[in-house]
């Protein structure tokens, strides 16, 4: 058990800050850049809560390079940078009824009054922050958070999000600030189908709005459901004096908020609170906590604020979704690529309102670090709407740890564990009717093929009744046999059959991007397959493209370079593409690339720091005016774009006579 604050010497002060700022600097680098945070919220919350109480008892240890003196992400070095007109700050946390007390009791003495005040109460939203401006009624510019002074431009990814007006009745400049969110249903399916790729998942919802929202290509943000509440505006002459107008006004304005209620009391706040956790369960989207903003605006300016925080508001962080229940079994799963997926049975238990019966086990590696075995208490988190995952074993049963399946639970054959790679596989990936049924359903799947009505329940059902046997004869079910036989099968009918040969008529039509994706290239999901769509504009020339042709894709890397090589070297794949192409049109040139672009054919090579681009910007506004993107100068290499404090790079190219090309000229290309 850890000392009490008041319990510390100096020189342990010292100890434990310096490790409070390593850890806390560690997870922000995890959950911020990397997406992939290992501690919960709440966890982290109770470290940044230790470095305050040592810093308020200790203030000669508070310099300005605390995280307490931080907002937010660090700016990344991919976006282009916005400066904020007002500093995006961050709220001071309350855990207890105790601390909201004091929260109140804080006001009235800086205000020096007794009186009663009034708080607007409202969702604490798990997603991330926001700032949008617009003139004359136009939508102008969108910026992130970011270090909370700089955050990054997004303003072609907040105008992909349909519930965001791209006009407003409002003349003159207003910004409007307020949280982008994806609804859980959205992030449910967005694993799901990321799962099915073979991709990495998103953590829990705000990490995947995150992911979603800054992204080079809005196209990706458009395709990911994500939605915004507003909660705050910036203008002069606003003739608006609380947050409970602000809500409204915003409303006005064509906004979503997720609503508001005012509250006169502690005890109007705690139930407040109540409330909110037991509509919890129930809501559309993710929310950490409660908000609880002074409503008067002009006693929010007085306030003023400490630190990082503003006086006026602060948020009431809910416990973290903990539980302790018991393992019943462990079974396991084939996924479409074979990987071998453990999942944990538990007896059913209560997570604020949801009943939790399953539990990732996420491989067989953390099976084995934690020594799990069946009969085992285990305390279970929930973060996000994910399936739970187990985080330690409290009571051990004295039953033997889960071993490792040797064989594939579907088919049989001998697992292997490829060099490398932490899970176990089933190699059968043709012969295998899991991976077969998995692929499938993958295949007619939202991002693939798009034909609604064939969900993973019906193509299990298609394949054990012997009509499908691979993802291509769903093109082959003759109209006759899909309108007849399944009039008559139980939960179809004429009209549902009918819709399904129109689905699939309809889904004849690909582009190239979503016929690469359907061909289930382990780790290739839509936005990997965007770019080879973009660099090899047919799937010809994406077969026989070279590894190192791949690998010089930004955002590939040797890896994944090697998958997509092999895969289409494989003589089941070559002949599958062959099949698929002759029953499908795909629809090349997805963005009409512009031949006449001084850029279009040309290997593009890239050196120096720009100044008004970042690299990755840079890169992909040469893929789309039909450049190559090469890293290394060779004979091939047709233009070099310096930046500043160029490399030798530099120097190669004048020696070799390469056309050098500054950012401005290169920028004028890219206005053409
Ligand atoms: S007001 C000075 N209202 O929580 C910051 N923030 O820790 C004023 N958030 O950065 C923010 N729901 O990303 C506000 N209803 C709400 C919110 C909310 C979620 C987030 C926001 C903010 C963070 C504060």
């Amino acid at each position: 058990m850890a000392k009490s604050v008041a319990e510390l010497t100096f020189e342990e002060a010292k100890a434990e800050l310096a490790f409070l700022k390593k850890e806390l600097k560690r997870n922000d680098e995890l959950y911020y850049n990397k997406a992939e945070p290992e501690i919960s919220d709440w966890e982290y919350d109770q470290l940044r809560r230790r470095l305050n109480e040592i810093e308020d008892k200790f203030p000669k240890l508070k310099d300005g390079n605390s995280p307490s003196q931080k907002v937010g992400a660090p700016v990344s070095g991919v976006l282009s940078k916005i400066m904020h007109k007002k500093p995006m700050l961050s709220l001071e946390n309350a855990f207890s009824a105790g601390d909201l007390g004091n929260f109140i009791e804080r006001i009235q003495s800086f205000l020096n009054t007794s009186e009663n005040l009034e708080f607007c109460a409202e969702h604490k939203i798990d997603g991330l922050s926001a700032s949008i401006l617009y003139k004359n009624g136009q939508l102008l510019y969108a910026a992130t958070r970011g270090d909370g002074y700089v955050g990054e431009d997004v303003t072609n990814n907040v105008k992909a999000i349909s519930t965001i007006p791209q006009n407003i009745n409002f003349l003159g400049e207003i910004e409007i600030r307020g949280e982008v969110y994806m609804p859980i249903q959205s992030f449910k399916e967005l694993n799901k189908q990321r799962e099915e790729a073979g991709e990495k998942l998103f953590a829990n919802p705000r990490n995947a709005a995150a992911g979603s929202l800054r992204q080079l290509d809005a196209e990706v943000t458009k395709s990911r459901n994500l939605g915004f509440f507003a909660y705050y505006i910036n203008g002069t002459d606003l003739n608006i004096n609380t947050q409970i107008e602000v809500m409204n006004f915003v409303k006005k304005l064509g906004f979503a908020t997720s609503g508001c209620r005012l509250c006169h009391s502690l005890d109007d706040m705690e139930k407040y609170c109540q409330d909110t956790l037991l509509e919890r369960p129930n809501l559309p989207y993710e929310i950490d906590g409660a908000v609880f903003k002074l409503n008067a605006l002009e006693l929010q300016e007085r306030l003023g604020f400490v630190g990082r925080n503003p006086r006026h508001s602060i948020a009431f962080k809910f416990p973290a979704e903990e539980a302790e229940t018991k393992i019943l079994d462990i079974l396991t799963g084939v996924g479409r690529t074979g990987k071998i997926i453990p999942v944990a049975i538990l007896e059913p238990v209560n997570l604020n309102g949801a009943v939790v019966s399953r539990a990732t086990l996420h491989n067989f590696s953390e099976i084995e670090r934690k020594q799990i075995a069946v009969g085992d208490t285990v305390r279970i988190l929930r973060s996000g709407d994910v399936i739970p995952k187990i985080i330690s074993v409290t009571q051990k049963s004295g039953n033997a740890t889960f071993a490792m399946p040797k064989i594939c639970p579907s088919c049989g054959a001998d697992l292997v564990q490829y060099p490398g790679l932490i899970d176990l596989y089933c190699p059968n990936h043709y012969g295998c009717s899991a991976q077969v049924v998995r692929y499938i359903s993958y295949f007619v799947s939202k991002n693939c093929l798009d034909i609604p009505g064939l969900g993973e329940k019906q193509v299990a059902e298609f394949f054990d009744e012997g009509r499908i046997k691979t993802a291509l004869d769903i093109f082959k079910l003759p109209k006759k046999e899909v309108e007849s036989p399944l009039a008559t099968k139980p939960g179809w009918g004429t009209v549902s059959a009918k819709k399904l040969y129109d689905a699939i008529e309809n889904s004849r039509k690909v582009s190239l991007a979503r016929f690469i994706v359907s061909l289930g290239i382990p780790g290739v999901g839509e936005v990997i397959a965007q770019l080879l769509a973009s660099r090899f504009k047919n799937i010809e020339s994406l077969q026989q493209a070279e590894k190192a042709d791949l690998v010089e894709l930004d955002g590939l890397g040797e890896l994944m370079a090697e998958d997509i090589y092999t895969f289409f070297r494989n003589e089941i794949n070559i002949k599958f593409i062959e099949e698929f192409k002759n029953l499908v049109t795909v629809s090349y040139n997805e963005k009409i690339v512009d031949e006449n672009s001084a850029l279009y054919g040309k290997t593009v090579v890239f050196t120096g720091t720009l100044s008004r681009l970042s690299r990755n910007e840079a890169k992909q506004i040469a893929i789309s005016k039909g450049a190559n993107v090469s890293s290394a100068i060779s004979g091939k290499t047709d233009i070099v774009v310096v930046g500043e404090t160029p490399g030798s790079k530099l120097n190669k190219a004048t020696k070799l006579g390469i056309k050098i090309m500054s950012e401005d000229e290169f920028l004028r290309i890219k206005a053409i």
